[in-house]
């Protein structure tokens, strides 16, 4: 299928008082559309960044697209114009995240937020704009959506404003739905509630996903595709089964036995050792000082090498 979005070879640093941090090194990876892609790997890893540069959100400075770029459609989101990336975001390619109210404005009605993308990016009237919020809220399971226009945030509790972010991000009908972490904060149950609602909306109206989490149980249960990163790097990606059943990756493998139950909301147990430091980052494999299976060519950078039908590893060891 051809790639809706196609990230190629992109490395982003931020330029600190403590030296250049490489947060995302010469990471590829594609979207088709309708796909649901899991990025997973442990805190600091580089997978926040990399959403927020599909979106022309990382803060330049201290960040920097050092190389790279972010197909999508015929434009280059890696270099694009301020305005070009305000016609993408929201509309095109929309964004939820951990907490809605980074999202939500507190001090406005949920009906303003909700119709003012729809009269900005879609140039409906407000009376459209305000039946397709309603419809929206409905969608997201929110009862007697009309009249509820009228709260605020804060008359929501934690998962129904959850609800209304999403329909917030999918009103538009976004190509794309970027999720970094949207149920982390949410208990089990509402958590799993979430996760059903974005499904439904997804194969409703074909949306792609890139959806972001420690949660491997979630990513097993959500996502057709996977890619797994470690120090700012995709180490490993293929079909999630695939990759879950038989990972060619030893951080993979240590994730995989991390979490041998895969259930959705189970506790990560930690792998031994601690991630490199993204400042001046090793050259070689930077897996390889925790790495059980370390050898001295490991000290040789490594690039990602498919090993069987979209199924790539970045291991050399792996690569035959
Ligand atoms: N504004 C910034 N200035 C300097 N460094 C930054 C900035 N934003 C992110 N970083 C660094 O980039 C790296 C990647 O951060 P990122 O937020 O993408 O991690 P993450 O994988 O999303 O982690 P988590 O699971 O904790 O959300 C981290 O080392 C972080 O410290
Ligand atoms: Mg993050």
């Amino acid at each position: 299928m051809p790639s809706l979005l196609q990230v190629s070879d992109l490395s982003i640093r931020f330029h600190t008082r403590r030296g250049v941090v490489h947060a995302v090194e010469r990471v590829s990876f594609g979207l088709a559309p309708g796909e649901t892609l899991g990025l997973v790997g442990e805190s600091g890893c580089g997978k926040s960044v990399t959403c927020l540069s599909l979106l022309g959100l990382i803060p330049q400075p201290p960040g920097r697209i050092a190389q790279g770029e972010i197909r999508f459609g015929d434009l280059d989101l890696a270099h694009a114009t301020p305005a070009a990336l305000r016609s993408v975001r929201g509309r095109r390619i929309a964004m939820i995240f951990q907490d809605p109210m980074t999202s939500l404005n507190p001090y406005l009605r949920v009906g303003d937020q909700l119709t003012e993308p729809l009269r900005l990016h879609l140039g409906m009237d407000r009376k459209a704009a305000q039946v397709r919020a309603i419809e929206a809220l409905t969608e997201v399971g929110i009862a007697d959506a009309a009249r509820r226009l009228r709260d605020y945030p804060h008359q929501f509790s934690g998962g129904m404003r959850q609800r209304v972010m999403i329909a917030m991000a999918l009103a538009t009908r976004p190509e794309i739905l970027v999720a970094d972490e949207p149920t982390t904060a949410l208990d089990v149950t509402v958590q799993a509630q979430i996760l059903d609602l974005m499904r439904r909306l997804q194969r409703e109206y074909g949306t792609a996903v890139l959806f972001i989490t420690h949660d491997l149980g979630v990513v097993a249960e959500f996502c057709e595709r996977v890619a797994v990163m470690y120090a700012g790097r995709i180490v490993e990606t293929g079909p999630t089964a695939e990759v879950f059943a038989r990972p060619r990756h030893p951080y993979t493998v240590a994730l995989r036995e991390a979490l041998p139950g895969l259930e959705p909301g189970a506790r990560l147990r930690s792998i031994p050792g601690e991630p490199p430091k993204l400042i001046e980052p090793p050259t070689g494999c930077s897996f390889a000082p925790r790495c059980p299976r370390a050898q001295p060519q490991c000290q040789q950078p490594c690039e990602l090498r498919t090993v069987s039908e979209g199924h790539a590893t970045a291991c050399l060891r792996e690569q035959g």
